[in-house]
């Protein structure tokens, strides 16, 4: 057995953050000794559920005092950026939610503090741990594919709207719609098994109208797109077509 000291990890947010919870939970090396959650009724609730004595509803404070060794940011995602430097800051390895940031500028700026810490930032697009994305993965390594010149993927909700009147749906928050919550993942899937060629320009679209009905009706805030539909050309040649949403008028969901 090895004498190395199990890791200490703490768990920001409390929504998806239970799976971490969970999966961390399931490793032989690692301790779930705190969580934080800004919602103090929901924390105690779920904490109470996967057994973690350690409670925090600021983050902030769960950092200064726990000393932990890797944290994961499960929060909104206007909340990525802050809490991810601040764990960076506080010595941890970071699991951060994905989309990274809110935008380009905080990623960039989370990658390069994680960097100047020497620590580890790894954005959770787990869709890349799938066994279908490692054996596709492994075709076009092997050559199988042959050169891959031209990608389409796809994630298209009929009627899915997250948490209507919540964060998702609230620029400040999110950031944007469809595209950052599910096209960021087919983005990433695709770019990863064309062996990362760089975009030298883009052409796209954002739509809301089927959003903008239920809105109508609901009186909610919502001003993100609901539709996201766009096409990337790299320097190889190569031509990549996203599309995402969380409505759309079509017979039935679709995700490849
Ligand atoms: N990888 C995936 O497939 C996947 C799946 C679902 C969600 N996510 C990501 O996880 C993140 C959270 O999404 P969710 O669906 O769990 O949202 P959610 O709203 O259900 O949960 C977020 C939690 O964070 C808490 N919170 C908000 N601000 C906070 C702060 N500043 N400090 C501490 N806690 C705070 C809220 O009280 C809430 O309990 C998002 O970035 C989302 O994109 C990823």
């Amino acid at each position: 057995m090895s004498s190395e000291r199990n890791l200490r990890v703490g768990v920001i947010g409390l929504g998806a953050g239970r799976g971490h919870v969970l999966r961390y939970k399931d490793h032989p090396r690692a301790d779930v000794v705190a969580v934080a959650d800004a919602n103090a009724a929901l924390l105690d609730e779920r904490a109470e559920v996967l057994g973690v004595a350690l409670r925090y509803t600021d983050p902030l404070e769960m950092l200064r005092k726990e000393k932990l060794d890797i944290v994961s940011v499960a929060t909104p995602n206007k909340f990525h950026y802050p809490l991810t430097l601040a764990a960076l800051e506080a010595g941890c390895h970071v699991l951060c939610e994905k989309p990274i940031a809110l935008n380009a500028s905080e990623g960039r700026q989370m990658v390069a503090a994680a960097k100047r810490a020497q620590k580890r930032l790894m954005v959770n697009f787990s869709f890349r741990f799938t066994d279908q994305s490692w054996a596709l993965k492994q075709q076009v390594e092997a050559g199988v594919l042959g050169d891959v010149y031209f990608g389409r993927t796809v994630w298209h909700r009929r009627r899915g709207l997250p948490k209507f009147g919540g964060w998702f749906g609230q620029k400040e928050l999110s950031g944007g719609g469809a595209l950052i919550d599910l096209g960021v993942h087919r983005l990433d899937l695709a770019l990863w098994l064309m062996g990362h060629p760089r975009p030298v320009y883009a052409m796209a679209g954002t739509y809301n109208h089927i959003a903008a009905q239920k809105v109508r009706r609901e009186n909610e805030l919502f001003d993100v797109e609901d539709l996201a539909a766009g096409t990337v050309r790299f320097d190889n040649g190569a031509l990549l077509v996203v599309e995402a949403s969380w409505a759309a008028n079509r017979s039935r969901s679709r995700n490849t």
